[in-house]
Order: structure tokens, then C-alpha cells, then sequence
């Protein structure tokens, strides 16, 4: 994890001190009072976003693991639980779940009934849809060479020109002889995208028109999206979050570093264009009752890409379409990601982007604590000045009542996100709204658990371990290492 996002002097912070509400001050607060989202209410102002846990199974499906995760969020009782990236595509993708066949259905009813259950109604349910593009490991450098570039005339000629036509005699000579070269001469001597490929492992991307199935993500998405929304409403969930943030699909038309020239890249309506015909599709294909908003960056936090000032303009057409929530992000990019070990793949949230969209406490001056309300707030001015009243979800080290509060009092957004925090204690919402504030087990925005997401093993947090009581502590479930354990401490007061 990069430390300051910006390379500045690295700080170290302390957990703010907490103020915690009694159950009558936390009654007449703002941030425990209902908020519209389109057709549907929330019973509070609180949500925890949308978070992978690596749970499913390897073929997509939701399994007791993943009820146990969601079950003890909703314990909590937020007023919206948004349920992981889930895939539309009917591809395999690992343990990350799917709702792209209906043989996926009856797991998802599974996954509606348990956060109804354990939150006794009191949560609104979403589904984060994502698609996301083909990624590929870092490549062994012998076998790169050997199999997976593609040999130009360019190549040709360079090494002939570097090192003698003995080198060049033919492909299988350029071929071991770019497999010598060391990674300063590979710069010299392949594309950008190439070095990237070798060095990274290959990725497209949604400028890649050469390749077919790029070219025709306009024609596919919306159907696929629409299919997708379409089953979660059959499962029973009450909306879904389009995912327009971070290193996926979507967000890459909505970036600045998108230079389609289809008529969906380039000037900002045309970035916007996939977005809204997504939106149009998946609206035209639910019903009336039920939700769609998205989540999509106030700042990508990369070179050329979009800053805040085309958050806010993705905000108002967003809004003006009709869209019933704006949650905000920022960052958590692959185009600043760190170089993958060889056979792993890039993961988005190692590189200085990464570190804005889950900022720790090893941070610049300002720190992590309530970091990217400023983009939030901004994306609700600009809606609020279109005249729209779409509400807007804030996330970034949200962790304490009085923080939550002052947020929402000062109109810099409309809910309020906590993912890690919730992680930590997912019964933290019921502690404050109880007057039970003082047992909050407090999040250390250390990033333990982001590390795990990154190698792809079961999410926990560092703190369920520590905070078991010796006796509890052999029924809990394991991970599949048997390392941690996969639920957080009962809350006895609760
Ligand atoms: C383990 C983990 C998995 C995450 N998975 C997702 C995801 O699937 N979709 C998403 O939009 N954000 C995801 N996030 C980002 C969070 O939703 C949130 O934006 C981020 O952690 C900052 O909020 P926080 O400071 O309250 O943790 C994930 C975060 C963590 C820690
Ligand atoms: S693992 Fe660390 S950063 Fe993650 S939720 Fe737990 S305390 Fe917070």
C-alpha cells in the first residue's frame, strides 16, 4: 500500500476521539432519521457499502459463508446493506458472486431472506452490479516472449539494429534475444502497452476498438445489466447500485482517459453516454418500485483522469436521468497500481489511487478520517444546482457519531457509507443508535482486511480474533487455511 496518496510526508494517525450518542440524542439525529431513495425508504442514514469477502463459490454461487457475512451486517441494522461487486457476465470469475443465469437465483432469494431476517426488516437490501474486463497474471519473462507477444516488424528491426542481424536471423532469435534484455532496454524496445503487458500482465481496456468484444460493450452492456437487475428483483433485493467506480468497465467509459471515437469516448456527454444507455435499460426492465442508483468516482486520482469537476457533471446527468442515489467514491485504479508479483495478478488498490479510495492511517497531513466528504459534498452541490434532490452517499474513514452527524448537518451528503468500520463491528450502528456507543469495537484503518482482499482469501477483520472470549472462540467457522476466524464476536449487550 502506497503511503501518503500524493507522496507526501508520511503522518501517522490516532483514531479520532469518539463521540457517542445516547439512545435519545441518537433518535433525534439525523444521521438515525429515514432518507427517500427513489421508491424505496431507508429506515436510517447509514449504509455500508459494498464490500468482496471472497465467500462465494468457485462457480459464483452464494454459499453459508456468504449468508454468515451478510447476516451479521444486517444484524446491525443499517438502513442500506449494498451486497459485493456481483458479476453480470455468466463468465468464470472465481469466488466472487453472479447473478448472470438464473441458476443463480435461488441463492440470491437465500441472501434476501437472511438480511430480512437478522434485520428484522429494518434494511434496505441492494445488489452492486458490476462488469469488469479481462485481466491477465504477470507473465513468466521466458514464456512472454516465448508465446504471448506478438512479434512485429518493429521488433524485427530493433534488435537487428541493437544487436547485429545475427539476433534478428529469425523470430525465434528476436524472441530469445528480447527475453535477454534487461527491463531499462525492453522500454527502448517495446510499445508502452507491450512493456506494460510484460511487466503488469495484460489487461484491456475499453479503448481496445481492435478488439471485437470491446468494440460492441455499448451493444452488450445494457442487456446485460438490464438481465442482471432484472433477476436481483426477482430474488427479492430493493435496488440495485450500478458500479461505475474504481478499475471496472464502467468507470472507464466515464474517465477522462477514455478516447473512444464511436461517439462513447471523448468529450464528456460521450463518456456519459454507455452510463445513462445502461441506466435507461436497466429502468425500462425493472419496476417502478424498485431502486437503481450507482456508484462512480469523485476523483480517479490518475494522470489525464477525471477530477472532481467531472464528478460533478457525471452527478447532474446522472441525476437528471433519474437516477435514485449517487454514492461516492474516489480512486482505486489499475493504471497506478503496484507491479504484481510474476503469476498475480494487478490488484487496483496498491498504488497511490488505491490508497485514496481505502485511506489508512498512514497518511498525508489531513489524514484518513472523513477524507473524501469534500468530493461528495461537491457532486451534491452540483446536483442540488441542477435542481435535483438526488440523494448522495458519502464513504471514506467515517467511523464515530459525531462525525456522521456533523456530515449530514452541514448538507455535505445525504447518508452515510462506512465499510471498514462496519467491518470491524457490524453491530456498531445498533450500539450508537442503543446508547451503547462506548462498545463499539473501533476499525484501526490499517488495512489487514484489504490485504486479504488482495491475495483473494476470505475477508475477516484483525479484530474478530483478538476480541473472541476463549470459550466462543472453537465454534466460530475457519478459514480455509484455518487461520482466521469468519464471524465477528457476538455482541452480548445487543
Ligand atoms: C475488503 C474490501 C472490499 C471492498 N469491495 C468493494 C466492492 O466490491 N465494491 C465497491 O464499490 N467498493 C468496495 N470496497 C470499498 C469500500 O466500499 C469503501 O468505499 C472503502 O473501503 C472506503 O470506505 P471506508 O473508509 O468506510 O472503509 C471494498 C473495501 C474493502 C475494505
Ligand atoms: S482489518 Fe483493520 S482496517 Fe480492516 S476493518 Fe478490521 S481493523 Fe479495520
Amino acid at each position: 500500500m502506497a503511503a501518503a496518496g500524493d507522496g507526501s510526508r508520511v503522518v501517522r494517525h490516532e483514531l479520532p476521539a469518539p463521540r457517542w450518542p445516547t439512545a435519545a440524542e441518537a433518535a433525534a439525529s439525523k444521521l438515525f432519521s429515514p432518507v427517500g431513495l427513489g421508491p424505496i425508504t431507508a429506515t436510517s442514514r447509514t449504509w455500508v457499502p459494498a464490500m468482496v469477502p471472497w465467500r462465494a463459490s468457485d462457480e459464483g454461487f452464494v454459499t453459508d459463508n456468504v449468508l454468515d457475512w451478510y447476516g451479521c451486517f444486517a444484524a446491525g441494522r443499517p438502513g442500506v446493506l449494498v451486497v459485493e461487486a456481483t458479476g453480470i457476465r455468466d463468465i468464470p470469475s472465481g469466488p466472487l458472486l453472479r447473478v448472470s443465469h438464473d441458476r443463480f437465483l435461488p441463492g440470491l432469494r437465500r441472501l434476501v431472506e437472511t438480511v430480512r431476517e437478522r434485520s428484522g426488516g429494518q434494511t434496505r437490501l441492494l445488489l452492486q452490479i458490476i462488469d469488469f474486463l479481462a485481466i491477465r497474471r504477470r507473465p513468466e519473462k521466458d514464456k512472454f516472449f516465448a508465446r504471448f507477444l506478438n512479434l512485429t516488424d518493429q521488433h524485427r528491426q530493433q534488435v537487428a539494429t541493437r544487436f547485429g542481424a545475427a539476433a534478428a536471423a529469425d523470430d525465434a532469435s528476436v524472441r530469445a534475444q528480447l527475453a535477454a534484455c534487461d527491463d531499462d532496454t525492453l522500454r527502448d524496445l517495446l510499445t508502452p502497452r507491450e512493456f506494460r503487458d510484460y511487466a503488469f500482465g495484460y489487461r484491456e481496456e475499453v479503448g481496445d476498438l481492435h478488439l471485437p468484444q470491446i468494440r460492441e460493450l455499448p451493444k452488450v452492456l445494457p442487456g446485460l445489466f438490464a438481465a442482471a437487475a432484472a433477476r436481483a428483483e426477482a430474488a427479492g433485493f430493493d435496488g440495485v447500485e450500478l458500479h461505475y467506480a474504481h478499475a471496472y468497465t464502467m468507470a472507464s467509459f466515464l474517465s477522462a482517459t477514455n478516447h473512444r471515437d464511436d461517439g462513447y469516448g471523448g468529450s464528456l456527454p460521450a463518456r456519459q453516454r454507455l452510463p445513462l444507455e445502461v441506466f435507461a435499460a436497466v429502468r425500462e426492465r425493472v419496476g417502478s418500485g424498485f431502486c437503481v442508483g450507482a456508484r462512480f468516482l469523485g476523483d480517479e486520482v490518475i494522470a489525464g483522469g477525471s477530477r472532481i469537476e467531472h464528478a460533478c457533471a457525471h452527478g447532474v446527468a446522472f441525476a437528471q436521468a433519474g437516477f435514485d442515489f449517487l454514492s461516492i467514491s474516489k480512486g482505486g485504479k489499475f493504471d497506478d497500481a503496484k507491479q504484481p508479483h510474476v503469476g498475480e495478478a494487478a490488484y487496483p488498490y496498491t498504488g497511490p489511487s488505491g490508497h485514496e479510495c481505502m485511506p489508512t492511517v498512514r497518511s498525508d497531513e489531513r489524514g484518513p478520517f472523513g477524507r473524501n466528504i469534500p468530493l461528495a459534498a461537491a457532486v451534491r452541490r452540483a446536483v442540488r444546482g441542477a435542481g435535483c434532490d438526488t440523494p448522495v452517499v458519502a464513504a471514506g474513514g467515517i467511523c464515530d457519531f459525531a462525525q456522521a452527524e456533523a456530515i449530514l448537518q452541514a448538507g455535505d451528503a445525504d447518508v452515510i457509507a462506512a465499510a471498514r468500520q462496519s467491518l470491524a463491528d457490524p453491530d456498531w450502528w445498533q450500539k450508537m443508535r442503543s446508547g451503547h456507543g462506548a462498545e463499539v469495537r473501533r476499525c484501526k484503518f490499517t488495512n489487514y482486511c484489504e490485504g486479504l482482499d488482495q491475495k483473494h482469501k476470505e475477508v475477516t477483520c484483525q479484530l474478530w480474533d483478538r476480541d473472541f472470549a476463549a470459550a466462543d472462540a472453537d465454534a466460530v467457522p475457519r478459514s480455509r487455511d484455518g487461520k482466521r476466524r469468519l464471524l465477528p464476536p457476538p455482541w452480548r449487550s445487543g
